[in-house]
């Protein structure tokens, strides 16, 4: 057996799979985001330890006997997290999440200097780990003064697993501090933030082992003594190889709390104007370009808020069949954007709106929105040299048929829906914990799933697309510069 641990930002979950990487159980602990100001997004690491407690507990109720079982653990997390802790291990303040825009204007000074761009292939986004720190140093000096180490969100919960401070590459290229094409932290960067590598992790592919399990957890929980855990990787990451998504020109759709357009690369093919990240793969040898949405689901959940009614009944009111888009046009910036603008700054809008928009039109709306902006990315991932492939289709929004044919016109390409099963996050980290524990050949583990469906783009809807998606473009510069 393996467990997959998956630290995401609304929950953990823990999966585990047999040795023929079928799914046997799985299993959540639910967190929650502060948000103390506009703009900030922060998470206790203590919350990440009791949401992993519960989600093993509720396994070790359901499934004791295959969990004791388990050979090897592989970790995923949501990514650029700045977890700040002394040379006691212990937390300096709360976790600064990859949606938290506090540090725009450090941000943009990091990026204004050459070096970021050359050696990590990115933008400095404010979303990332390194601007946080300069951010730190700068408004909570006293904090900043007592960093041993930073990690990243499943570090530390690799941290408390394992007793080491370890890290992979994957979740290691969104910091700004590795120098992505050689797989390095670089000393220069980390300087440029009164940094040096002591205060970092030591680095491992995402298939080689990293940790132990310590003996009390092992315990506590029933399993065997010394169990591996896989360097792991960055939730995106994970989910590719969860996918398989792993040999060049794949590339697949995530519809989350995030948005994003993932497709791999078999080399180092960085272009940071078109806002595209450029990120190492987990697996040795190989990398990969995404654009990332700030808010896809999310944009939903804030509708569902405001109506009081739940996501799945807002997109049910729009019935199967798609529409064409109305007036109302929805901008899906509620904490900026990253791809194709990196604009902290911005913030969301609907425009058009009449007597005769009801709620079914503003989710309509909300679900184009989303959708534009993943036409966006498509066109980012284009201007860096990127032609999808095959795009498969996963997250909490690919279970709205609604919203998949919205993006698969958008796209104007299929968008697949895996058979039956879970390959998120989750299971590619099992999956790591297997190639981990086992040694075992990551492109023999990290196939795709069989296609259940191919939802095609309506072809009929094709102009009606495209007249709506070139009003969504205009409107960013519009509102810049309003808020
Ligand atoms: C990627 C990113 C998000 C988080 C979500 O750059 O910020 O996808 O990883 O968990």
């Amino acid at each position: 057996m393996y467990l997959g641990l998956d630290l995401g930002t609304s929950g953990v979950k823990a999966l585990l799979i047999d040795a023929d990487q079928k799914t046997i159980a799985s299993a959540n602990g639910a967190l929650e985001v502060s948000r103390p100001h506009p703009g900030w997004s922060e998470q206790a690491p203590a919350s990440w330890i009791r949401a992993t407690e519960e989600a093993i507990g509720k396994l070790k109720s359901s499934h004791g006997t295959e969990l004791s079982a388990v050979k090897g653990i592989g970790l995923s997390g949501q990514m650029h997290g700045a977890t700040l802790i002394d040379s006691q291990n212990t937390v300096l303040r709360p976790c600064i999440l990859w949606n938290d825009t506090r540090s725009h204007a450090e941000a943009a000074a990091l990026d204004g200097d050459p070096r970021f761009r050359e050696l990590t292939g990115n933008i400095v986004f404010p979303g990332f780990t390194a601007p946080k720190l300069a951010w730190v140093r700068k408004n909570e000096p006293q904090v900043f003064k007592q960093v041993a180490k930073v990690l990243l969100p499943k570090d530390y919960l690799r941290l408390w697993l394992t007793g080491e401070h370890i890290s992979e590459m994957s979740d290691s290229a969104g910091t700004s501090w590795l120098d992505v094409a050689h797989r390095v932290w670089s000393a220069e960067l980390l300087a440029a933030t009164d940094l040096e590598e002591r205060h970092m992790p030591r680095l491992v592919e995402g298939t080689e082992p990293g940790g132990r399990l310590r003996d009390e957890l092992a315990a506590a929980w029933g399993m065997s003594k010394g169990g591996v855990v896989a360097g792991g990787a960055g939730d995106n990451a994970a989910s590719a190889c969860g996918m398989g998504t792993v040999r060049p020109g794949a590339a697949f759709a995530s519809i989350g709390t995030s948005g994003v357009l993932f497709a791999a690369n078999g080399a180092y093919l960085p272009n940071p104007k078109s806002a595209v990240h450029t990120f190492c793969h987990a697996l040795p040898n190989a990398w990969h370009q995404m654009g990332v949405i700030l808010s896809a689901t999310d944009s939903l959940n804030w509708l569902s808020q405001i109506t009081g009614k739940s996501a799945g009944d807002l997109t049910r009111e729009l019935g199967e069949e798609l529409k064409a888009p109305g007036s109302v046009t929805f901008l899906p910036y509620l904490s900026g954007e990253r791809t194709p603008y990196n604009d902290a700054a911005i913030r969301g809008s609907f425009t058009g709106l009449g007597h005769e928009s009801g709620r079914a039109q503003l989710t309509q709306a909300v679900l184009e929105g989303v959708a534009f902006a993943f036409r966006d990315s498509q066109e980012a991932l284009r201007a860096a040299g990127t032609e999808l492939g095959k795009v498969t289709a996963i997250g909490g929004g690919s279970r709205s048929r609604y919203w998949l044919k919205s993006i698969a016109t958008a796209l104007g390409i299929p968008l697949h829906i895996p058979a039956e099963g879970d390959f998120g996050a989750a299971f590619g980290a099992a999956r790591l914990g297997l190639i981990a524990a086992e040694n075992a050949d990551p492109l023999t583990i990290c196939t795709e799933p069989a296609t259940a469906e191919t939802i095609e783009p309506d072809r009929g809807l094709a102009d009606a697309y495209a007249e709506a998606y070139g009003r969504y473009r205009a409107l960013y510069p519009a509102i810049r510069g309003t808020m």
